[in-house]
């Protein structure tokens, strides 16, 4: 199994920046807010919220995103598990998490419950949440995937300087991947990756960002009511 953890980090102001990819995991400009605003009411969450929901992710990081999904599922009054399936191929240490989270005490009761529950493998089993990383190359690993989601959140560091996460097979992969009703969010708003998930089965909308950023993109698939 690709368990090679990645130590390739720098901190700036407590937010951690991939040497590698020189970009920053979550946004400087209050990563927690843009997160609720890009992922969550992007996909029309917690309105959309059920039992059985499943949330897909292309880059888990710090987790930010899915304590945020995971915090409003609980607060929303969802008692089953809210299903959580991450690609990811450098898998941040859990010391590493937890430093990055320690930034949101909001998160703090769902961050000390998730590290205490998360496994060797990067899964966790609690009643309100079912949550597996599917580690490596998302290229590689999301065509093997026997799951669908609902939403997806595609958060893998910024097109320019992480091609091989908005390639046009992995979109393809992310609409076969997909629930009938499924829809995805992004920070992206370029117009070739807004292209590569039209031909992938979405309506494609481009909707104002967070903060001082202009735009970002949603859709949903093609035959959602
Ligand atoms: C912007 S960060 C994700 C932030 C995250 N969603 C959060 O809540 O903190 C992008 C992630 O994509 C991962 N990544 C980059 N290239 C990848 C690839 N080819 N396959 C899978 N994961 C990849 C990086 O390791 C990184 O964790």
């Amino acid at each position: 199994m690709h368990q090679v953890q990645n130590t390739n980090l720098i901190w700036v102001d407590g937010v951690p920046v991939s040497k590698h990819f020189d970009d920053p995991y979550f946004s400087a400009d209050n990563g927690l807010a843009e997160s609720r605003h890009v992922f969550l009411a992007g996909n029309n969450l917690p309105e959309r919220f059920c039992n059985g929901f499943h949330i897909g992710e292309t880059g888990f990081g710090t987790g930010l995103n899915l304590l945020a999904a995971w915090q409003l599922w609980e607060q929303s009054g969802q008692k089953s598990a809210l299903g959580f399936t991450s690609f990811e191929a450098y898998p941040m240490s859990p010391e590493n998490m937890a430093k990055a989270l320690s930034k949101w005490p909001e998160l703090n009761n769902f961050t000390q419950r998730f590290l205490a529950a998360l496994q060797p493998d990067y899964s966790i089993d609690l009643p309100t949440l079912k949550f597996r990383m599917i580690l490596g190359d998302a290229a590689q690993t999301l065509p093997r995937w026997q799951g669908h989601a609902d939403a997806w959140f595609l958060d893998g560091f910024s097109p320019d300087k992480n091609p091989d996460m908005w390639s046009d097979d992995l979109m393809q992969q992310v609409g076969l991947h997909s629930s009938k009703t499924a829809s995805f969010a992004t920070y992206t708003a370029a117009g070739h990756i807004r292209r590569k998930l039209a031909k992938a089965g979405f309506t494609v909308e481009r909707v104002k960002g967070h903060g001082k950023k202009r735009h970002m993109t949603i859709g949903k698939m093609l035959h959602a009511k």
